[in-house]
């Protein structure tokens, strides 16, 4: 049914060549994405609101690395504002009012029409749908519930989100109505992605890792399954990614995801055996290889196409975000080596 080898591998169907992307592949460490940055001396924001610009340096990655699926180019925290929460990127994302008590939790805002609330958003992937007609899919995002909830409650990034586990661990009423607040937000906000004509969905659970096994179960998977489980994702596949996840693969499983994607500390062979044949994966090559010299490079990619062998719904990518020091070239040698290895 569908033609991208993208989409076909998030649905576990064969394909003539693995699909490769990066995450974070639009960004500082191309030189042309820092040029459009700087044009209008505007911040990482008003890029992000800036539908023109937007759209082109989520074009970038594709006719530079040749990548097969864009990413829409935003942040997961820029649906957080019309929650009603001044966010700032210095460059890390800072929240000047964090969240911490019932009535910072009541004032949360939840936009009824979240097309209006961001409108720039719809107006990037419209933009993307018509410049890509037909090239590649477009996958639309945005972070786990528990991911946004740490930003929102710590007010910044931290190691350890000590702030939102003191919450979760002695006001769980409170952490609730945190959760079921941002989820909805969430699904609205995904849903109208769809509705816009993404063309999959990748949650970010970049934090999802912090938490021990029987934690996540309890404080992270239900609010997630609520989340998948409320996208109209007919046709629509859905990539959960939980940076941690790979000792718990029997709970992120229970998401109800299409394809989940996997860091490096997991032997991604290894990782599917524990999944099964029902699900698709993506990742997972440390984004420092990145570094390395060419040939280490296609010697790393030709390990995780041997790790996951010939089964089918199999995405490459990194195992995290690209690192903004990484030279470009090495990006394009890996999504080439991606290419010409895997070719059938
Ligand atoms: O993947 C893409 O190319 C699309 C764009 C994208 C951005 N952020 C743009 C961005 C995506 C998918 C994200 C997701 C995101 N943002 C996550 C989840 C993925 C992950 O990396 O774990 C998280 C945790 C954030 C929050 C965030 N945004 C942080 C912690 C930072 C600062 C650190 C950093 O990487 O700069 C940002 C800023 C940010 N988001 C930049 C970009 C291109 C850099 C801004 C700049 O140009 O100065």
């Amino acid at each position: 049914m569908t033609e991208y080898n993208f989409l076909k591998a998030c649905w576990g169907q064969s394909v003539d060549q693995v699909p490769v992307w990066l995450m974070r592949q639009a960004g500082r460490y191309l030189p042309q994405y820092k040029a459009v940055r700087a044009q209008g001396g505007g911040t990482f924001l008003d890029l992000c609101k800036d539908p023109a610009r937007a759209a082109e340096v989520s074009i970038q990655p594709i006719d530079i690395l040749n990548a097969d699926a864009a990413i829409l180019f935003s942040d997961i925290l820029t649906p957080i504002e019309p929650m009603g929460m001044k966010l700032d990127f210095v460059p890390g994302p800072v929240f000047e009012n964090p969240v911490r008590t019932s009535a910072d939790v009541d004032a949360l805002v939840v936009p009824e029409d979240m097309a209006a609330a961001v409108s720039y958003v719809p107006a990037i992937i419209k933009r993307l749908r018509l410049a890509f007609a037909g090239r590649v899919p477009l996958i639309g995002f945005g972070g786990a519930p528990f991911t946004l909830a740490c930003y929102m409650v710590e007010g910044k990034g931290s190691k350890d989100f000590a702030s939102l586990k003191q919450m979760m661990y002695s006001d769980f009423p409170l952490y609730d109505a945190l959760m079921q607040k941002v989820t909805e937000m969430d699904r609205r906000y995904l849903n109208m992605q769809i509705d816009s004509g993404a063309q999959a969905i990748q949650i970010f659970d970049t934090w999802g890792g912090i938490l021990a096994p029987h934690d996540y179960e309890r404080y992270i998977l239900p609010y997630v399954k609520l989340l998948i489980d409320g996208l109209n994702r007919d046709g629509i596949p859905v990539i959960y990614f939980v940076k941690g996840g790979g000792g718990m693969l029997d709970l992120v499983k229970q998401s109800g995801a299409d394809v989940l994607g996997l860091d490096w500390h997991v032997n991604l062979g290894k990782a599917r055996d524990i999944l099964g044949p029902d699900i698709a994966v993506q990742g997972n090559l440390d984004p420092t290889v990145l570094y390395a010299p060419k040939d280490y490079i296609e010697k790393e990619v030709q390990r995780i196409l041997d790790e996951n062998g010939d089964r089918p719904g199999f995405i490459f990518n990194l195992g995290h975000g690209i690192l903004p020091t990484v030279p470009p070239e090495n990006a394009i040698h890996m999504v080439e080596c991606v290419h010409r290895l895997s070719q059938k």
